[in-house]
């Protein structure tokens, strides 16, 4: 009588778990037709690959990952040159992504804001990043904080020439490579630390880690992002990107180049 219970219950549980199987398995090939439908409207998007992106949508459930990782698998590493793309708040540049020569920014003004002056120079900057770093300034001033703005707007041939007569070419990036070129990037530090590791130890500093974001600037260059943006830290170099953007890298402590393999579909 036992035995037949015991015969019983064990059939009991390879029914439920027959059953078990058979609903996770029409669970994953409803998400898979699912999946399909999704990632085949992305214009990256390539049928012979399908079972890649699968794969890799089950690991991370993002898409857009999903198309980069298998489409771009040399993303992070330093490969050949690339054209620079628009990912909505103004030009990728990296060592890899470069914007041509003749690219000259349309919004240039003069900077208005603490700067170091020059001679013969104009610094430069794209309006609405100056609209932002003017705000910034001043709510960092208003804390006693003073914020100096050491480059802005570089073009082709002042990087050239930047990165040709520099004592370390690791910190300056080749001519086209460089942030500068889009009008969207600031080197800021204070006067006395100018742009060396020691602006990394200053409550000016500090200011800009926690609230560049609120003005849609990041810390472009993190100590511990060297291997992925090929740069050592540069805890003076800030970047426009938008505040939804710059706080997205914010929160999730990224960097750019991590901010787009995740949410920008390369083509
Ligand atoms: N210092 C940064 C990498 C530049 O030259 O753009
Ligand atoms: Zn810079």
């Amino acid at each position: 009588m036992f035995k037949k219970l015991f015969f019983l219950g064990e059939f009991l549980s390879l029914l439920f778990l027959v059953s078990a199987c058979k609903k996770t398995q029409s669970t994953l090939k409803i998400m898979d037709e699912d999946f399909k439908n999704l990632i085949s409207n992305y214009q990256s998007y390539n049928d012979d690959l399908y079972d890649l992106y699968y794969q890799e949508y089950q690991i991370n459930h993002n898409v857009i990952l999903s198309l980069n990782k298998v489409n771009y698998p040399t993303f992070f590493e330093l490969t050949s040159s690339i054209k620079s793309f628009n990912f909505g708040e103004g030009y990728f540049v990296n060592k890899n992504y470069y914007l041509e020569k003749t690219y000259i920014p349309q919004d240039l003004v003069p900077v208005t804001i603490n700067k170091i002056n020059r001679k013969n120079e104009t610094m430069l900057i794209n309006k609405n990043v100056l609209k932002m770093a003017t705000k910034m300034f001043d709510d960092a001033s208003k804390q006693g904080l003073n914020l100096v703005v050491f480059s802005a707007y570089r073009s082709f041939t002042k990087q050239k020439a930047l990165y040709n007569n520099a004592k370390d070419p690791s910190f300056v990036a080749p001519a086209g490579y460089s942030e500068h070129q889009t009008g969207d990037a600031l080197d800021i530090a204070t006067l006395d630390t100018g742009l060396t590791s020691y602006f990394m130890e200053t409550k000016e500093y500090l200011f800009l880690k926690q609230h560049a974001h609120e003005y849609g600037f990041i810390e472009r260059y993190q100590s511990d992002k060297e291997a992925l943006t090929h740069y050592p830290a540069e805890g003076w170099h800030y970047r426009y990107v938008g505040q939804e953007i710059a706080t997205t890298i914010y929160q999730n402590h990224l960097s750019l180049e991590e901010y787009i393999y995740m949410y920008v579909e390369l083509k």
